[in-house]
Protein backbone atom coordinates (compact mmCIF):
# COMPACT_ATOMS: atom_id res chain seq x y z
CA UNK A 1 0.00 0.00 0.00
CA UNK A 2 1.53 3.61 -1.00
CA UNK A 3 -0.12 6.42 0.81
CA UNK A 4 0.97 8.96 -0.88
CA UNK A 5 -1.15 10.25 -4.67
CA UNK A 6 -2.05 13.09 -6.45
CA UNK A 7 -5.47 14.49 -6.26
CA UNK A 8 -6.34 17.02 -8.47
CA UNK A 9 -2.64 17.58 -9.29
CA UNK A 10 -1.82 18.26 -5.32
CA UNK A 11 -0.04 15.76 -3.57
CA UNK A 12 -2.23 13.99 -0.93
CA UNK A 13 -0.71 12.14 2.17
CA UNK A 14 -4.18 9.54 2.56
CA UNK A 15 -6.98 12.27 2.54
CA UNK A 16 -4.75 15.09 3.73
CA UNK A 17 -3.42 17.58 1.05
CA UNK A 18 0.06 18.23 2.00
CA UNK A 19 0.65 21.51 0.52
CA UNK A 20 -2.02 22.58 3.40
CA UNK A 21 0.09 20.89 6.11
CA UNK A 22 3.12 22.41 4.91
CA UNK A 23 1.25 25.82 4.73
CA UNK A 24 0.01 25.31 8.06
CA UNK A 25 3.13 23.53 9.95
CA UNK A 26 5.84 25.29 7.82
CA UNK A 27 8.77 23.52 6.20
CA UNK A 28 11.39 21.50 6.61
CA UNK A 29 8.77 19.16 7.75
CA UNK A 30 8.40 15.28 8.11
CA UNK A 31 5.02 13.78 7.44
CA UNK A 32 3.92 10.47 8.22
CA UNK A 33 0.83 7.70 7.28
CA UNK A 34 -0.13 5.99 9.99
CA UNK A 35 -2.24 3.63 7.70
CA UNK A 36 1.20 2.90 5.82
CA UNK A 37 2.74 2.07 8.69
CA UNK A 38 0.18 0.01 9.98
CA UNK A 39 -0.36 -2.20 6.49
CA UNK A 40 3.52 -3.16 6.44
CA UNK A 41 3.04 -3.88 9.94
CA UNK A 42 0.27 -6.22 9.37
CA UNK A 43 2.04 -7.90 6.14
CA UNK A 44 5.07 -9.00 8.56
CA UNK A 45 2.63 -10.58 10.84
CA UNK A 46 0.98 -12.24 8.16
CA UNK A 47 4.01 -13.59 6.82
CA UNK A 48 4.53 -15.36 9.91
CA UNK A 49 1.23 -16.92 10.14
CA UNK A 50 1.17 -19.09 13.63
CA UNK A 51 4.57 -19.39 14.08
CA UNK A 52 6.41 -18.37 17.28
CA UNK A 53 7.97 -14.99 16.47
CA UNK A 54 8.75 -11.37 17.84
CA UNK A 55 8.77 -8.51 15.69
CA UNK A 56 11.52 -5.54 17.39
CA UNK A 57 10.68 -2.83 15.61
CA UNK A 58 14.38 -1.22 15.19
CA UNK A 59 14.29 1.83 16.73
CA UNK A 60 17.44 3.63 14.79
CA UNK A 61 15.27 3.89 11.56
CA UNK A 62 12.79 5.94 13.41
CA UNK A 63 12.76 7.25 17.27
CA UNK A 64 9.40 9.57 17.46
CA UNK A 65 7.54 8.89 20.85
CA UNK A 66 4.37 9.51 18.92
CA UNK A 67 5.46 6.63 16.73
CA UNK A 68 6.66 4.57 19.19
CA UNK A 69 3.82 4.47 21.46
CA UNK A 70 1.54 3.30 18.55
CA UNK A 71 3.72 0.59 17.82
CA UNK A 72 4.48 -0.68 21.14
CA UNK A 73 0.31 -0.40 21.24
CA UNK A 74 0.24 -2.93 18.55
CA UNK A 75 2.12 -5.12 20.60
CA UNK A 76 5.39 -5.16 18.62
CA UNK A 77 8.74 -5.60 20.50
CA UNK A 78 11.67 -3.25 20.21
CA UNK A 79 15.33 -3.51 19.06
CA UNK A 80 17.80 -0.95 20.32
CA UNK A 81 21.86 -0.28 19.99
CA UNK A 82 22.21 3.19 22.65
CA UNK A 83 20.89 3.19 26.48
CA UNK A 84 19.16 6.38 24.79
CA UNK A 85 17.27 4.24 22.95
CA UNK A 86 16.33 1.74 25.61
CA UNK A 87 14.94 4.62 27.53
CA UNK A 88 12.99 5.47 24.70
CA UNK A 89 11.59 2.21 23.87
CA UNK A 90 11.06 1.87 27.92
CA UNK A 91 8.85 5.42 27.92
CA UNK A 92 6.85 4.49 24.87
CA UNK A 93 5.78 1.49 26.48
CA UNK A 94 7.81 -1.36 24.65
CA UNK A 95 7.26 -4.16 27.43
CA UNK A 96 11.49 -5.44 28.73
CA UNK A 97 10.39 -8.83 27.13
CA UNK A 98 10.16 -8.11 23.90
CA UNK A 99 13.24 -5.11 24.03
CA UNK A 100 16.47 -7.29 22.18
CA UNK A 101 19.95 -4.43 22.62
CA UNK A 102 22.34 -4.76 20.34
CA UNK A 103 25.49 -2.64 19.67
CA UNK A 104 29.29 -3.17 19.56
CA UNK A 105 30.45 -0.14 22.05
CA UNK A 106 27.79 -0.45 25.05
CA UNK A 107 29.43 1.04 27.87
CA UNK A 108 29.08 -0.60 31.54
CA UNK A 109 26.40 2.31 32.56
CA UNK A 110 24.36 0.82 29.95
CA UNK A 111 24.82 -2.28 30.44
CA UNK A 112 24.00 -1.98 33.86
CA UNK A 113 20.90 -0.42 32.49
CA UNK A 114 20.27 -2.90 30.37
CA UNK A 115 20.41 -5.60 32.72
CA UNK A 116 18.36 -3.93 35.41
CA UNK A 117 15.31 -3.40 32.97
CA UNK A 118 15.55 -6.92 32.69
CA UNK A 119 15.01 -7.10 28.91
CA UNK A 120 14.73 -9.69 26.50
CA UNK A 121 18.34 -10.13 25.79
CA UNK A 122 21.79 -8.39 25.29
CA UNK A 123 22.93 -9.31 21.98
CA UNK A 124 26.67 -9.45 22.85
CA UNK A 125 29.26 -8.49 19.81
CA UNK A 126 32.78 -9.39 21.27
CA UNK A 127 34.24 -12.12 24.34
CA UNK A 128 35.68 -8.95 26.17
CA UNK A 129 31.61 -7.31 26.01
CA UNK A 130 30.79 -11.02 27.42
CA UNK A 131 33.11 -10.93 30.40
CA UNK A 132 31.89 -7.56 31.60
CA UNK A 133 28.54 -8.22 31.41
CA UNK A 134 28.76 -11.21 33.47
CA UNK A 135 30.43 -9.04 36.18
CA UNK A 136 28.04 -6.33 36.22
CA UNK A 137 25.29 -9.07 35.90
CA UNK A 138 27.10 -11.24 39.10
CA UNK A 139 27.99 -7.53 40.87
CA UNK A 140 24.03 -7.05 40.41
CA UNK A 141 23.47 -10.65 41.52
CA UNK A 142 20.73 -10.24 38.58
CA UNK A 143 20.89 -13.12 36.32
CA UNK A 144 20.90 -11.99 32.21
CA UNK A 145 19.65 -13.02 29.06
CA UNK A 146 22.36 -13.01 26.52
CA UNK A 147 22.64 -13.78 22.60
CA UNK A 148 25.74 -13.80 21.03
CA UNK A 149 25.94 -11.94 17.68
CA UNK A 150 27.34 -13.86 15.13
CA UNK A 151 29.34 -12.22 12.24
CA UNK A 152 28.39 -14.85 9.66
CA UNK A 153 30.76 -13.69 6.95
CA UNK A 154 27.45 -13.22 4.34
CA UNK A 155 27.84 -10.21 1.90
CA UNK A 156 24.85 -8.73 1.24
CA UNK A 157 26.02 -7.20 -2.33
CA UNK A 158 24.41 -3.59 -1.21
CA UNK A 159 26.48 -0.55 -0.26
CA UNK A 160 29.12 -0.68 2.02
CA UNK A 161 27.88 1.19 4.91
CA UNK A 162 24.83 -0.54 5.10
CA UNK A 163 26.83 -3.97 5.13
CA UNK A 164 27.19 -5.51 8.46
CA UNK A 165 27.62 -9.17 8.43
CA UNK A 166 30.90 -9.81 6.81
CA UNK A 167 34.29 -10.20 8.09
CA UNK A 168 35.88 -7.35 7.75
CA UNK A 169 32.64 -5.18 9.52
CA UNK A 170 33.26 -4.10 13.18
CA UNK A 171 29.37 -6.26 14.09
CA UNK A 172 29.47 -9.14 16.31
CA UNK A 173 31.67 -13.10 16.79
CA UNK A 174 33.50 -14.66 14.34
CA UNK A 175 31.45 -18.09 13.01
CA UNK A 176 34.86 -19.91 14.38
CA UNK A 177 34.53 -18.35 18.26
CA UNK A 178 30.87 -18.45 18.78
CA UNK A 179 30.50 -22.31 20.12
CA UNK A 180 33.34 -21.30 22.68
CA UNK A 181 31.60 -18.15 23.93
CA UNK A 182 28.14 -19.80 24.29
CA UNK A 183 29.86 -22.55 26.88
CA UNK A 184 31.90 -19.69 28.60
CA UNK A 185 28.13 -17.75 29.34
CA UNK A 186 26.57 -21.13 30.02
CA UNK A 187 28.93 -21.87 32.86
CA UNK A 188 28.49 -18.41 33.79
CA UNK A 189 25.87 -18.28 37.70
CA UNK A 190 24.71 -15.15 36.16
CA UNK A 191 24.05 -15.00 32.42
CA UNK A 192 21.46 -16.95 30.47
CA UNK A 193 22.27 -17.96 26.91
CA UNK A 194 18.97 -17.49 25.28
CA UNK A 195 19.15 -17.16 21.66
CA UNK A 196 21.58 -16.58 18.28
CA UNK A 197 21.70 -13.14 16.67
CA UNK A 198 22.81 -11.83 12.99
CA UNK A 199 21.90 -8.82 11.19
CA UNK A 200 23.61 -8.83 8.00
CA UNK A 201 22.99 -5.40 6.50
CA UNK A 202 20.31 -2.79 6.00
CA UNK A 203 18.68 -2.76 2.50
CA UNK A 204 18.99 -5.79 1.46
CA UNK A 205 17.59 -6.29 -2.11
CA UNK A 206 17.79 -10.13 -2.78
CA UNK A 207 16.39 -13.33 -0.48
CA UNK A 208 20.15 -15.84 -0.73
CA UNK A 209 21.49 -14.29 2.12
CA UNK A 210 18.49 -14.31 4.04
CA UNK A 211 18.47 -18.02 3.57
CA UNK A 212 22.08 -18.42 3.66
CA UNK A 213 22.09 -16.43 7.24
CA UNK A 214 19.03 -18.66 8.27
CA UNK A 215 20.73 -21.47 7.26
CA UNK A 216 24.12 -21.21 8.88
CA UNK A 217 22.71 -20.26 12.89
CA UNK A 218 19.76 -23.13 12.21
CA UNK A 219 22.89 -25.75 11.89
CA UNK A 220 24.62 -24.06 14.94
CA UNK A 221 21.55 -24.11 16.92
CA UNK A 222 21.22 -27.81 16.24
CA UNK A 223 25.31 -28.21 16.89
CA UNK A 224 24.88 -26.34 20.43
CA UNK A 225 22.18 -28.77 21.09
CA UNK A 226 25.36 -31.65 21.77
CA UNK A 227 26.73 -28.95 23.85
CA UNK A 228 23.70 -28.87 26.38
CA UNK A 229 22.94 -25.57 25.41
CA UNK A 230 18.87 -25.42 24.35
CA UNK A 231 18.39 -21.84 22.63
CA UNK A 232 15.40 -20.07 23.03
CA UNK A 233 15.45 -17.80 19.74
CA UNK A 234 17.27 -17.24 16.65
CA UNK A 235 17.15 -13.29 15.52
CA UNK A 236 17.68 -12.38 11.98
CA UNK A 237 18.57 -8.96 12.57
CA UNK A 238 16.33 -6.51 10.34
CA UNK A 239 17.37 -5.43 6.31
CA UNK A 240 14.11 -5.53 4.27
CA UNK A 241 14.74 -3.41 1.95
CA UNK A 242 12.39 -0.73 0.37
CA UNK A 243 11.51 0.57 -3.14
CA UNK A 244 12.66 4.44 -3.34
CA UNK A 245 12.24 4.68 -6.72
CA UNK A 246 8.64 3.51 -7.66
CA UNK A 247 6.74 6.49 -4.68
CA UNK A 248 3.45 6.55 -6.12
CA UNK A 249 1.11 3.83 -7.75
CA UNK A 250 -1.56 2.91 -5.79
CA UNK A 251 -1.09 -1.01 -6.55
CA UNK A 252 2.99 -0.83 -5.98
CA UNK A 253 4.95 -2.09 -3.21
CA UNK A 254 6.98 -0.16 -1.16
CA UNK A 255 9.27 -3.23 -0.13
CA UNK A 256 11.58 -4.37 -2.93
CA UNK A 257 12.11 -7.94 -0.98
CA UNK A 258 8.45 -9.10 0.45
CA UNK A 259 8.11 -10.27 3.74
CA UNK A 260 5.33 -12.87 2.91
CA UNK A 261 7.61 -14.19 0.58
CA UNK A 262 10.46 -14.14 2.74
CA UNK A 263 9.59 -15.57 6.02
CA UNK A 264 7.72 -18.70 5.15
CA UNK A 265 10.66 -19.18 3.22
CA UNK A 266 13.01 -18.38 6.09
CA UNK A 267 10.68 -20.30 8.72
CA UNK A 268 11.22 -23.64 7.04
CA UNK A 269 14.67 -23.52 7.77
CA UNK A 270 14.76 -22.59 11.22
CA UNK A 271 11.76 -24.53 12.32
CA UNK A 272 14.31 -27.58 12.57
CA UNK A 273 15.92 -25.52 15.70
CA UNK A 274 12.70 -25.18 17.68
CA UNK A 275 13.45 -21.68 17.98
CA UNK A 276 11.45 -18.57 18.14
CA UNK A 277 11.95 -16.28 15.48
CA UNK A 278 13.07 -12.54 16.17
CA UNK A 279 13.13 -10.12 12.87
CA UNK A 280 14.10 -6.39 13.65
CA UNK A 281 13.02 -4.75 10.95
CA UNK A 282 13.00 -0.22 10.86
CA UNK A 283 13.62 0.96 7.15
CA UNK A 284 10.68 -1.20 5.87
CA UNK A 285 8.11 -0.38 8.73
CA UNK A 286 8.05 3.36 8.09
CA UNK A 287 10.58 4.36 5.24
CA UNK A 288 8.19 4.22 2.51
CA UNK A 289 5.47 5.80 4.84
CA UNK A 290 7.06 9.16 5.36
CA UNK A 291 7.94 12.40 3.38
CA UNK A 292 10.11 15.12 3.91
CA UNK A 293 8.58 18.45 2.86
CA UNK A 294 10.67 21.35 1.96
CA UNK A 295 10.38 25.04 0.03
CA UNK A 296 12.17 26.40 -2.61
CA UNK A 297 14.11 29.30 -1.71
CA UNK A 298 15.34 30.66 -4.29
CA UNK A 299 16.43 29.62 -8.62
CA UNK A 300 19.84 30.49 -9.70
CA UNK A 301 21.58 29.47 -13.28
CA UNK A 302 25.13 29.05 -13.58
CA UNK A 303 26.84 27.89 -17.21
CA UNK A 304 23.68 26.08 -18.34
CA UNK A 305 23.36 24.26 -14.90
CA UNK A 306 20.03 24.89 -12.42
CA UNK A 307 19.75 25.30 -8.74
CA UNK A 308 17.39 24.85 -6.64
CA UNK A 309 18.09 25.89 -3.55
CA UNK A 310 15.30 24.82 -0.92
CA UNK A 311 14.46 24.86 2.71
CA UNK A 312 15.82 21.61 3.91
CA UNK A 313 19.59 20.62 3.82
CA UNK A 314 22.05 17.44 4.89
CA UNK A 315 20.97 17.98 8.40
CA UNK A 316 17.29 17.36 7.94
CA UNK A 317 17.75 14.56 5.65
CA UNK A 318 21.52 13.01 5.62
CA UNK A 319 20.79 9.95 3.06
CA UNK A 320 21.27 11.28 -0.01
CA UNK A 321 25.26 13.13 1.07
CA UNK A 322 26.12 10.28 3.51
CA UNK A 323 25.21 7.06 1.27
CA UNK A 324 24.62 9.17 -2.39
CA UNK A 325 20.86 7.56 -1.88
CA UNK A 326 18.42 8.25 -4.38
CA UNK A 327 14.96 9.84 -3.14
CA UNK A 328 12.15 10.73 -5.78
CA UNK A 329 11.63 14.04 -5.90
CA UNK A 330 7.97 15.56 -6.45
CA UNK A 331 6.32 19.02 -6.67
CA UNK A 332 3.44 19.01 -4.33
CA UNK A 333 1.88 20.57 -7.31
CA UNK A 334 1.74 18.57 -10.17
CA UNK A 335 2.69 20.63 -13.60
CA UNK A 336 3.24 19.02 -16.68
CA UNK A 337 5.27 21.69 -17.83
CA UNK A 338 8.68 20.38 -19.80
CA UNK A 339 11.15 18.59 -17.41
CA UNK A 340 14.37 20.29 -16.97
CA UNK A 341 17.40 19.15 -15.03
CA UNK A 342 18.18 20.14 -12.18
CA UNK A 343 20.26 19.88 -8.83
CA UNK A 344 17.97 20.31 -5.98
CA UNK A 345 20.57 21.80 -3.17
CA UNK A 346 20.24 22.57 0.68
CA UNK A 347 21.19 25.55 2.32
CA UNK A 348 24.20 24.32 4.33
CA UNK A 349 27.61 25.45 3.75
CA UNK A 350 29.05 22.39 2.27
CA UNK A 351 28.93 21.47 -1.48
CA UNK A 352 28.04 17.93 -0.55
CA UNK A 353 24.44 19.40 0.78
CA UNK A 354 22.16 17.91 -2.04
CA UNK A 355 18.70 16.07 -2.16
CA UNK A 356 18.78 15.05 -5.67
CA UNK A 357 21.54 15.66 -8.52
CA UNK A 358 20.13 16.06 -11.85
CA UNK A 359 17.04 15.36 -11.29
CA UNK A 360 14.27 15.59 -14.49
CA UNK A 361 11.65 18.50 -12.57
CA UNK A 362 9.26 20.98 -14.11
CA UNK A 363 10.10 24.65 -13.90
CA UNK A 364 10.66 25.56 -9.85
CA UNK A 365 9.74 29.18 -8.79
CA UNK A 366 10.65 30.54 -5.26
CA UNK A 367 7.66 29.35 -2.84
CA UNK A 368 6.60 26.09 -4.71
CA UNK A 369 6.89 23.11 -2.23
CA UNK A 370 8.45 19.61 -2.89
CA UNK A 371 8.35 16.53 -1.33
CA UNK A 372 11.70 14.48 -0.56
CA UNK A 373 9.70 10.87 -1.16
CA UNK A 374 10.63 7.98 1.18
CA UNK A 375 12.41 9.50 4.10
CA UNK A 376 10.32 7.90 6.61
CA UNK A 377 12.97 5.88 7.89
CA UNK A 378 17.06 7.12 8.62
CA UNK A 379 15.66 11.01 8.20
CA UNK A 380 14.86 12.64 11.53
CA UNK A 381 16.83 9.95 13.54
CA UNK A 382 20.13 11.20 11.20
CA UNK A 383 18.94 14.51 11.30
CA UNK A 384 21.81 17.47 13.13
CA UNK A 385 21.65 20.76 14.00
CA UNK A 386 25.10 21.45 11.55
CA UNK A 387 25.30 24.80 10.49
CA UNK A 388 23.40 25.50 14.02
CA UNK A 389 19.94 24.54 12.31
CA UNK A 390 16.89 23.21 14.10
CA UNK A 391 15.72 20.12 13.57
CA UNK A 392 12.21 19.89 11.68
CA UNK A 393 8.95 19.05 12.53
CA UNK A 394 7.32 15.82 12.29
CA UNK A 395 3.27 15.05 11.53
CA UNK A 396 1.60 12.38 11.51
CA UNK A 397 -1.43 11.69 9.00
CA UNK A 398 -4.48 9.22 9.93
CA UNK A 399 -6.92 9.34 7.54
CA UNK A 400 -8.25 13.13 6.95
CA UNK A 401 -6.26 14.42 9.95
CA UNK A 402 -3.04 15.29 11.10
CA UNK A 403 -1.16 15.80 14.35
CA UNK A 404 1.73 17.08 15.30
CA UNK A 405 3.84 14.37 17.20
CA UNK A 406 7.54 16.54 17.44
CA UNK A 407 7.46 20.27 17.66
CA UNK A 408 9.92 21.94 15.10
CA UNK A 409 13.08 22.76 17.44
CA UNK A 410 14.09 26.20 19.07
CA UNK A 411 17.77 26.75 19.35
C1 LIG B 1 21.18 -4.64 14.86
C2 LIG B 1 20.25 -4.03 13.87
N1 LIG B 1 18.99 -4.49 13.81
C3 LIG B 1 18.10 -3.97 12.93
C4 LIG B 1 18.45 -2.95 12.06
C5 LIG B 1 17.40 -2.40 11.15
O1 LIG B 1 17.66 -2.54 9.81
P1 LIG B 1 16.61 -2.04 8.75
O2 LIG B 1 16.21 -0.66 9.11
O3 LIG B 1 17.30 -2.11 7.45
O4 LIG B 1 15.42 -2.96 8.80
C6 LIG B 1 19.77 -2.46 12.08
C7 LIG B 1 20.19 -1.41 11.12
O5 LIG B 1 21.21 -1.46 10.52
C8 LIG B 1 20.69 -3.00 13.03
O6 LIG B 1 21.94 -2.53 13.11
Amino acid sequence: MITFSYKDDNLFCESVDLTQVADTEGTPLYVYSLSGVLSTLERFRRSFADYPHKLCFALKANSNSGLLKILAGQGVGADVVSGGELQLALNAGFPPEKIAYAGVGKTDSEIEFAIRSRIMALNIESMQELKVTAAIAERLKIVTPVAIRVNPDIDIEGHPYLTTGKSANKFGIPFSKVREAFIWAAAQPYLRPVGIHSHIGSNIVKIDPWIMNAKKLTDFIIHLKADGIELEHVDLGGGFGVDYGTVLTEQGNPLLLDPEVVIPKLIDIIKKSGCECILEPGRSIIGPHGVLLTRVLFTKQSRGKRFVVVDAGMNDLLRPSLYNAHHEILPLQYRNDKREKADIVGPVCETGDFLGLDRNLPPLQRGDLLAIMTAGAYGYTLASNYNSRPRPAEVLVEKNQYRIIREREIL
